[in-house]
């Protein structure tokens, strides 16, 4: 445990679940429970349910599950510690900074990768602003981009100076270890010495800062035509690039109207500049569906403003089916006489820039222009095809007046009635659909069966015996006095599985230890997919009307038995068997 008990238990109690949730989800009661769209998966049906009486969360249909602390881990992408802080700070509690002293390994490396990154931030300006090193690099941004001192200052830009290992030694001195520097991806590792040299070198350097202020990576960008024209930091244990947004800790503060999304570093810079603060960008890769929900929850309305050349252009197709899978209303720019928004900006002015987003077009009218562009709509064939690719993007949107409505536009554009139209929509509908429900059964089989279960892989040979351990756990974690019963009764070796010996061992110390059980006092042990599948046991327990101490005097004694079986013929043939089994059925 890296903070006290008291202290978990006087945040959680402030935060409590409801309130939390429902800064992100709007939530609809259930009776005892309240329902809303799952914000970690894209849904039709609310499946994610909030529990206020365990203090959970959990979505039957991702399986996403947990208390308010990782509920907000989630969310923000935070880690355990940040998470606290956050809704400590939220609520007006004092955190003593002397308990965050992390022991878990995940911890430590991320605080201290965050700690190294905004030191190797502090380099990166130095250099910068060095008369003689940074002079080159000044000159770039200022004469080549025509960048102000205040936007470099706002966005803290820097510069890695021509070196293989200022940086390295820079932070040598103020106690960085290599093996932190590589895995931070601050130094690359020499294959042929394994010594550690500076990964940036000779480039401008964009600090990636998170909503919290993290220093959470870094581009690197050249400053002539040599390549590659970027380096990025790649994943580390303080930063995901899929589920990071570049500018995001600005634009946050004026995304209510919208947000602009670009392609660049420099669109979103230069747009900044002149006074778009709105603008975001993903970090050198397509956007992807985890940036999409980020999106969902700052803002519903989204305009891309994507290079002008091809690539940009499918690349905005993406993002386009990924916004609007969560819901949000996308427009998309048209730039006739620039390369990206920079360059226009720099072309035309902000004013022009302005009237651009204004006569940004919403989706349907944007696939029309397209498929208008690619087809000859006046030869029979070309129509067809044209009308075609329509429909199957009609056919895509989820709600339908919508889908009507786009029916009858296309109707007046091709000259088609709109019922012949719609009804070629709904067979692909239907279509769709059934191909939907063979992955979900799939899906379901899979779950069920345990196969390819990655949190317990030893459920899949052991159904029955994992079944009634997770519904032992559960309600140890429903019922303080089914809790004490599990305790007195039960050891960590009467499990079957390492997983569930683990999470007993975990509940069971949390409640020698502190009289009861709260997923906050033992979420500092797991992932945060185990918690999910902790949440699960619990929630499920909950959904059931049967806990009681006789239903759990019952699972107790068919645990015990399932035991015996296991150690009676747990042979590595056995196993096979077993798995052969399933095969075949
Ligand atoms: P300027 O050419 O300076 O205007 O840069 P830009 O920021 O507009 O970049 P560009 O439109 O060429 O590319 C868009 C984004 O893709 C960049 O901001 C980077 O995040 C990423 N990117 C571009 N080139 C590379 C590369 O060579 N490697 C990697 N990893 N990412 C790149
Ligand atoms: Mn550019």
């Amino acid at each position: 445990m890296n903070l006290s008990p008291e202290i978990i238990d006087e945040i959680k109690f402030r935060n409590n679940i409801e309130t939390v949730v429902s800064s992100y989800v709007t939530l609809k009661r259930a009776g005892s429970n309240f329902n809303g769209s799952c914000p970690f998966h894209s849904e039709k049906t609310p499946s994610f349910t909030v529990f206020p009486s365990t203090q959970s969360f959990y979505c039957f249909g991702c399986g996403a599950g947990g208390d308010a602390i990782t509920f907000v881990m989630r969310m923000e992408n935070l880690d355990y510690i940040s998470a606290v802080r956050l809704l400590a700070e939220r609520s007006g509690v004092k955190l003593p900074e002397e308990q965050i002293r992390s022991d878990g390994k995940n911890e430590i490396s991320r605080q201290r990768i965050l700690n190294m990154n905004k030191d190797a931030l502090d380099f990166f300006k130095k250099s910068l602003f060095d008369d003689k090193t940074g002079e080159i690099a000044r000159s770039y941004l200022l004469e080549k981009r025509k960048l102000s001192m205040e936007i470099i200052n706002h966005f803290q830009l820097g510069f890695a100076p021509n070196s293989f290992g200022a940086l390295h030694d820079y932070l040598k001195k103020l106690g960085y270890s290599d093996e932190e520097m590589i895995v931070g991806f601050l130094c690359g590792k020499s294959s042929k010495t394994g010594n550690a040299f500076d990964y940036f070198r000779n480039r401008i350097i964009f600090p990636i800062i998170d909503v919290t202020g993290n220093v959470v990576a870094f581009g690197g960008r050249v400053m002539d035509d040599s390549t590659p024209k970027y380096l990025n930091t790649s994943d580390t244990p303080a930063f995901k690039k899929s589920k990071n947004l570049f500018a995001l800790n600005f634009a946050k503060n004026n995304c209510e109207k919208m947000l602009i999304l670009c392609e660049g570093y420099m669109d979103v810079i230069s747009l900044h500049a002149s006074g778009f603060e709105n603008a975001v960008a993903t970090l050198g890769t397509a956007i992807t569906s985890e940036q999409a929900r980020i999106f969902s929850r700052y803002t519903k309305k989204v305009v891309i403003s994507y290079d002008s050349d091809e690539a940009g252009q499918r690349a905005a197709d993406k993002a386009f089916k990924l916004l609007q899978e969560v819901g949000i209303d996308v427009r998309i720019i048209k730039m006739d006489n620039a390369k990206d928004p920079d360059e226009y900006i720099k072309k035309n002015g902000a004013n022009k820039f302005a009237s651009l987003l204004e006569a940004s077009k919403p989706r349907f009218e944007f696939e029309c222009d397209r498929a208008f562009a690619k087809y000859n709509i006046n030869n029979i064939e070309e129509k067809v095809k044209a009308s075609r690719e329509l429909c199957y993007f009609i056919a895509n949107c989820p709600s339908d007046v919508e889908r009507e409505l786009y029916c009858r536009k296309l109707s007046t554009l091709i000259d088609i009635p709109a019922n012949s139209i719609l009804s070629d929509v709904n067979t692909i509908i239907k279509k769709n659909s059934s191909k939907n429900k063979k992955t979900e059964v799939s899906e379901l089989y899979r779950q069920s069966s345990g196969i390819g279960d990655r949190i317990n892989p030893e459920s899949s040979y052991n159904i029955k015996a994992s079944k009634t351990e997770e519904a032992i756990l559960g309600l140890m974690m429903l019922k303080s006095e089914l809790l004490k019963i599990c305790v007195e009764k039960l050891q960590f070796d009467d499990f079957v599985t390492a997983f569930s010996k683990k999470v007993f061992e975990k509940i069971s110390n949390a409640y020698r230890e502190y009289g009861k059980f709260d997923l906050g006092l033992i979420e500092g042990d797991f992932s945060l997919d185990e918690i999910s599948r902790i949440t699960k046991m619990l929630s499920e327990r909950g959904r059931l009307n049967c806990n009681d101490e006789q239903v759990l005097n019952e699972y107790i004694r068919v645990l015990l038995s399932e035991k015996q079986k296991s150690t009676d013929s747990d042979t590595f043939e056995s196993i096979l068997d077993a798995i052969k089994k399933r095969k075949n059925n």
